[in-house]
């Protein structure tokens, strides 16, 4: 398949460029697109054969439900079988738009395909200006996963949606760089009790100060436990070397590595332990007090430890607290084996 590309800056939004991705979503074919949190691969949400599309371009397991994305309220009263309620309504003042995916009761608009046979949907409200308009000149809610091969870091980078599915979809819109850099937290509103399925772009204490009931789901602190997330089943953003991840305090992680012989070995780490150490390759995440930053360069790091000549990597954890959980959630995830250093 040819794959059209299509540049497209986000504070200057060519309409005529616009029309021609939102012509190949109306086909019922897949274009990538940016979000303030990962590029997507969207689709025509209320469509069958565009879904099929998506699933088959990314590699990506049937039992796991697609996000849907909207661009306003009526558009999402559409797409769920459910009231809003006062909490549910003061969530989405505070969060939408922007990096938080929450599941609601689904309606019969939304295709079997889309939710993977589960009677709930996950549905957001995207910040970015090119996925509104997208999905405002469609006219349709557009169903994106992150647009990667399943398994591989989301893309934060039109460049890193280009090397995984080059030839397999219709159109990538080339835009700047995602600002969050990981995806939405995923909050199941389908019924009283408020759970956070996946962490994300919106801390578990940020969601606590609106609703302070909010916990994190069993699954996420049990992984002997069923995810009711299908997604947080998967083995995720994996270098093909083997990943060492070390958490413990920055006196303890330095005296460690000071011990270790790191010749062969990418550190991927924060720069107050960087600075204190002679790797010979090695990619910061920035300050081990701003997690946006940390955030914001991990897929892209992740992605970049494939180009390094070493024979494997070691990255280093952050404080639990705030999106220091997301970090350490995606670091273990990509990592093969986890050390705690004393
Ligand atoms: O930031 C994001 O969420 C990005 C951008 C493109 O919006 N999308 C994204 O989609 O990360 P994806 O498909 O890679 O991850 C969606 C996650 C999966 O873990 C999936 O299992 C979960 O959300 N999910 C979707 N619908 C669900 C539902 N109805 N119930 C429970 N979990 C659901
Ligand atoms: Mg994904």
């Amino acid at each position: 398949m040819n794959t059209q590309l299509i540049y497209l800056k986000t504070d200057h939004i060519s309409e005529n460029k616009l029309l021609k991705a939102v012509k190949i979503l109306q086909e019922d074919h897949c274009v990538a697109i940016p979000t303030e949190t990962v590029y997507g691969l969207a689709a025509n949400a209320l469509s069958e054969l565009a879904i099929k599309r998506i699933f088959e371009a990314k590699g990506r397991p049937s039992d796991n439900p697609l996000i849907v994305h909207v661009s306003n309220m009526d558009m999402l009263k559409r797409c769920i079988q459910q009231d809003l309620s006062i909490r549910i309504t003061a969530i989405i003042d505070a969060f939408w738009p922007g990096p938080l995916t929450l599941v609601f009761k689904k309606s019969e608009l939304i295709p079997e395909v889309v939710s993977a046979h589960l009677d709930t949907v996950g549905i957001r409200w995207p910040a970015h200006p090119i996925a509104l308009a997208l999905i405002e000149a469609s006219g349709f809610p557009l169903a994106a996963p992150s647009a990667n091969v399943s398994g591989r870091p989301s893309p934060t980078k039109a460049e890193h949606v280009l090397h995984d599915l080059n030839g397999k979809i219709a159109g990538i819109i080339m835009a700047e760089q995602s600002v969050v850099g990981v995806e939405s937290t995923v909050l199941d509103v389908s019924s009283d009790d408020f759970r956070i399925l996946r962490k994300g772009g919106v801390s578990l204490e940020s969601l606590q100060q609106i609703d302070p009931s909010i916990t994190y789901d069993d699954a996420l602190a049990h992984p002997e436990l069923t995810p009711k997330s299908p997604g947080q089943k998967y083995k995720h953003y994996a270098p093909s070397k083997p990943m060492l991840a070390l958490s413990g305090n920055i006196e303890s992680l330095v005296s460690h590595l000071k011990t270790m012989n790191l010749e062969h070995i990418l550190l991927i780490s924060v720069d107050e332990i960087l600075n204190q150490l002679n790797a010979p390759y090695h990619l910061s995440l920035g300050s081990l007090h701003d997690h946006e930053v940390a955030m914001n360069r991990l897929f892209d790091c992740l992605r970049e430890s494939e180009t390094i000549p070493v024979d494997s990597i070691i990255i280093t954890g952050f404080d639990d607290a705030g999106l220091g959980a997301t970090l350490n959630d995606r670091i273990g995830k990509a990592s093969s084996q986890k050390l705690t250093i004393i």
